[in-house]
């Protein structure tokens, strides 16, 4: 039960309760061994909080402003894709749920719901994440979309130029346009609530990408849309060009170098986000807490640096934060809590999180965000 949910793990084994294991899988999983998956959470564990007291903390002020955008919280909804396979109302319970806690989500490549119905539809800052696709066609047509529905910061990922080898996906059949096997329809059997309410909402469609791509028969794996979608000869030289056509906020997500970082300054973007997929694309890349502070040192002062994979805790977010990310993106987090139950799912998984956070900033000794610095932090 939703209100038996107090972490993580507790939204976690709800969804896997609630979801075809193919799909349960899907999230759940990463690339290979999972290795970078893994590390992602455990590197937090390598530093330690050490708290100031005495500092006089009645209020806490949780706002951040990050990518031009005023945030009442440093964390955010990170755009992801498929969410109405996960529950039938998928980006419009994400967006819901992100407006009513003040803060910012991100309507994906492959959405479930077109970026223009929840741009006039939810009033609270919206990221665009951009799939860098072959047919140039379609990249030019979804920036100019994303244009003209004023999404406010558009972020091209850059970390997904062929597909990952996610393991499980291969054993469970995964596909796009979701397809149940015969395996599946067991499932189907055992998640009645799932099915009924996949079959009697809107069918299934890709409505950032329908009027390019005919998803029409042949199913094909989220990893061999990557392969055979995605242009892996997309450099610097596009990115700058896409920067300078969206004169706006531009953010590159998977950035994982100082190098690189500095890259993204030179060529004008305004920001990073320094991910790895959450483990789902390069096993055995480098954690992105373990690359956080050298990145941070080279470009934090030229560039809003954000911060994602592996966040399953508020003290993780302090961490992060301590360290000198600018906000922090969720991905399973919410997404666990969207399968489970919907928008009061991600709701109850966004409050506790808050509560977590302003606790964990009172026991820290810090009334605001710019308060949290690396003396407060000490590695192992
Ligand atoms: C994934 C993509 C779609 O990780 O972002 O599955």
């Amino acid at each position: 039960m939703l209100r038996d949910c107090f972490n993580y793990h507790d939204f976690r084994k709800l969804a896997k309760g609630r979801l075809p294991g193919p799909i349960f899988n899907y999230i759940d999983g990463g690339a290979d061994d999972e290795v970078t998956m893994r590390r992602n959470s455990e590197a937090f564990q390598s530093c330690d909080l050490i708290p100031q007291v005495l500092t006089g903390v009645k209020d806490v002020d949780l706002s951040v402003e990050v990518m031009g955008q005023k945030l009442d919280l440093p964390v955010y909804l990170s755009p992801t894709a498929l969410q109405r396979l996960f529950h039938h109302r998928g980006e419009r319970a994400t967006a819901g749920a992100a407006q009513k806690f003040g803060t910012m989500f991100g309507v994906s490549s492959l959405g479930t719901v077109s970026m223009e119905e929840i741009a006039r539809q939810y009033d609270t800052p919206q990221v665009y994440q951009f799939y860098f696709h072959k047919d140039r066609g379609l990249n030019n047509a979804m920036m100019q979309r994303a244009k003209e529905s004023n999404v406010n910061v558009m972020m091209l990922t850059v970390d997904s130029i062929t597909g990952g080898n996610r393991e499980r996906d291969l054993r469970t059949g995964f596909s796009i346009p979701f397809k149940l096997n015969l395996q599946g329809l067991w499932q189907f059997a055992t998640r009645p609530m799932w099915g009924i309410n996949y079959l009697t909402h809107e069918k299934f469609s890709l409505p950032q990408l329908d009027a390019h791509i005919d998803m029409g028969n042949g199913a094909s794996s989220i990893g061999d849309y990557f392969t055979n979608m995605l242009d892996p000869s997309m450099n610097w030289k596009d990115v700058e060009e896409m920067v300078k056509f969206w004169g706006g906020e531009f953010c590159l997500k998977g950035i994982m170098s100082a190098d690189d970082a500095k890259r993204a300054v030179d060529i004008g973007c305004t920001g990073i986000v320094i991910s790895n997929h959450g483990g789902r694309q390069l096993d055995g890349s480098r954690s992105s807490f373990d690359q956080l502070a050298e990145i941070v040192d080279a470009v934090g002062d030229k560039i809003d640096v954000i911060f994602d994979s592996g966040i399953q805790r508020g003290t993780h977010v302090l961490k992060a934060l301590a360290l000198g990310a600018k906000a922090v993106g969720l991905g399973r987090y919410y997404l666990f809590a969207l399968a489970a139950a919907g928008q009061p799912g991600v709701e109850r998984a966004m409050k506790l999180l808050v509560a977590e956070i302003e606790r964990d900033m009172r026991l820290m000794g810090c009334s605001k965000i710019s308060d949290l610095n690396r003396d407060h932090i000490r590695f192992r």
